[in-house]
């Protein structure tokens, strides 16, 4: 089943989102510098402002990287290109774990025009990964040291089409891979990493687990969130939620979870990320719509 939230009174693009211990939703929009917040137990939510970013118009991916302390992607979003002002991309610390918000700049990157999703990496806290959407990689960025280095590039990460057909949109590191969708692809692929001293690593080949279904133009991979048991809950435009996930033998299937593949916008329109909540809460998915649901 499923419930709605909250409504953007002015349908406000909802990208990405984060939950925080206390539940309380963190969301992003590429048409605003604010960092949201929402308390979906309360009757009628309202959004509310923590942080307004200078310098940026848009933000996209956030990841809780330690308790209460996020990174995330702000820029100068230009709504034409659908893509970032070259030169404008940050990567930002948020950190809310005193009575007043903190934040700072972790690290640039220059060279991007599309940074989209980010990834923890669990237990390395001073890790976090983001997704470039145009060159096809993910980048590692080291918090204490506010440096950013391509960690894995793939062609399975490439868009395969010119701007602005996105490439691999949102990653998450889980078990020992890194998954991640590759919107104009149509895929859900992982691959094997590993991580040491000097960051994460390829440690094996990309393996596709699905196909966006039905294919078509239209029909997109988003972001996703992946569950304790590994199953993957991976939001697809225009109108779905769908759930893959490994058979006894290995091969992976899927199947829709919510909504309509066909895009009838019965639940989500246009769904663009999903997330647990808090703690003991692993049995709600918050998901996020370019609707202002
Ligand atoms: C919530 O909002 C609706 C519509 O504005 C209103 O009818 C209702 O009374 C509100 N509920 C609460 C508990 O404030
Ligand atoms: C914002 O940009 C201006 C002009 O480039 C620069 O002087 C200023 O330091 C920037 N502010 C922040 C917080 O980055
Ligand atoms: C935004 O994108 C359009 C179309 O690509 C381009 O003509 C324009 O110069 C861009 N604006 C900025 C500020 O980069
Ligand atoms: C795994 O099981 C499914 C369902 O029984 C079957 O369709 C598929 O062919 C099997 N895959 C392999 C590699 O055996």
């Amino acid at each position: 089943p499923t419930k709605l939230v909250y409504q953007s009174p002015t349908g406000l693009e909802l990208e990405n989102i984060a939950v925080r211990p206390s539940g309380k939703l963190l969301l992003t929009s590429v048409l605003s510098p604010e960092v949201h917040t929402l308390d979906p137990a309360s009757t009628n939510a309202t959004l509310e402002d923590i942080y307004t970013f200078p310098n940026s118009t848009g933000l996209l991916g956030i990841v809780g990287y330690k308790p209460d302390v996020y990174a995330l992607v702000a820029c100068t979003f230009n709504l034409t290109a659908r893509s970032a002002v070259p030169g404008t991309v940050m990567i930002w610390g948020l950190d809310l774990t005193a009575e007043t918000p903190v934040a700072w700049q972790i690290v640039a990157i220059p060279e991007s025009s599309f940074i989209n999703g980010m990834s923890s990496v669990p237990g390395y806290p001073d890790l976090v990964l983001a997704a470039d959407s145009f060159v096809g990689a993910a980048y590692q960025i080291t918090i204490s040291t506010g440096t950013a280095r391509i960690a894995i590039q793939d062609a399975a990460m490439a868009p395969g089409a010119p701007a602005p057909a996105l490439g691999i949109n949102g990653l998450h590191v889980h078990a020992g891979a890194l998954y991640f969708t590759n919107s104009e692809l149509g895929t859900f692929s992982r691959i094997p990493v590993a991580v040491d001293e000097l960051g994460v690593h390829r440690a094996g080949d990309v393996q596709v687990l699905g196909l966006v279904e039905p294919s078509g133009p239209t029909h997109l991979y988003d972001d996703f969130a992946i569950d304790s048991a590994g199953r993957a809950w991976v939001t697809v435009h225009p109108g779905a939620l769908t759930l893959l996930y490994p058979l006894a033998n290995g091969t992976w299937t899927q199947e829709n979870a919510a909504g309509d593949p066909e895009g009838s916008y019965a639940v989500f329109t246009e769904p663009t990320s999903a997330v647990f909540g808090a703690g003991g809460e692993v049995h709600i998915l918050y998901v996020t719509t370019e609707a202002g649901q």
